[in-house]
């Protein structure tokens, strides 16, 4: 489903947009729902929820335009990457939270890039988050060994989860894990060269384990579970 809409946010952004609906019965919600900003330490992107945390929109901010602009014509702005990348993940047996529409800026100066709507994970907090507050947690080893089966069976798959590190996974309150920030590369006629890629940044793939959360003494198992999995 695609409309014109003006979106307001409660920065005082105000813009129409061609928006294109995934999930229709919640549309109309999105549209009247008066969001609300969080504040947030680590986020490149602005995030608003609505009131009833039902929904979530990730707004990233406009960078270089002439890239900008040429990623939007090609049809690849960062919600459709994102949302394709969910997509994918989801068909492969992963969790990511439900996509519920993509919105782009008529106005190419517009503030921000693109806006994806998400289904909010009420009470879920990121797994850097869980593993940086929780170290005596009892279910600390079975998350990352589910973290890293499922980064070693995307590999396999040949999808390559671009942004990799625990912050871009989220632990519902049920202790289920999420995918957000769904940016893949799939290689589907060509499903090693994920893993390839993935070698080529391994010393930033282990500064990030370190960095968001992960002990010395998970980190051998950790590496090889991915390691040999995905072979
Ligand atoms: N579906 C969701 N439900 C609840 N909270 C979410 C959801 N998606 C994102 N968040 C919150 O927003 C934060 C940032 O999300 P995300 O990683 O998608 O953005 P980002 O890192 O700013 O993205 P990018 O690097 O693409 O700009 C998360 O750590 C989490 O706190
Ligand atoms: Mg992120």
């Amino acid at each position: 489903m695609l409309r014109l809409a003006k979106i307001r946010l409660p920065n005082g952004y105000h813009r129409w947009h061609m928006l294109f609906i995934d999930k229709p019965s919640a549309a109309q919600a999105l549209l009247d729902g008066a969001f609300e900003q969080l504040t947030l330490e680590h986020s490149t992107s602005d995030i608003f929820v609505d009131p009833s945390r039902r929904f979530i929109v990730k707004a990233p901010l406009r960078r270089n335009r002439w890239v900008d602009n040429l990623a939007k014509l090609a049809g690849l702005t960062p919600a459709d990457k994102e949302s394709r990348g969910a997509e994918l993940l989801t068909s492969c047996g992963l969790k990511t939270p439900a996509v519920l529409a993509r919105a782009l800026p008529l106005n190419p100066s517009a503030k921000y890039r693109s806006l994806l709507y998400l289904e909010y994970l009420d009470g879920a907090i990121s797994l850097s988050d869980y593993l940086r507050h929780h170290p005596a947690a009892t279910d600390r080893q079975t998350l990352l060994d589910q973290t890293a089966d499922e980064l070693a069976m995307m590999m396999a798959q040949g999808v390559l989860f671009r942004d990799f590190h625990f912050g871009n996974l989220m632990r519902s309150a049920q202790g289920e894990l999420y995918w957000i920030d769904t940016e893949v590369k799939h290689y589907p006629r060509a499903p090693e060269k994920a893993q390839e890629r993935f070698l080529k940044n391994h010393a930033l793939f282990k500064k990030r384990f370190f960095g968001h959360g992960g002990t010395e003494a998970e980190w051998p198992a950790f590496n090889n579970r991915v390691l040999q999995t995905s072979c």
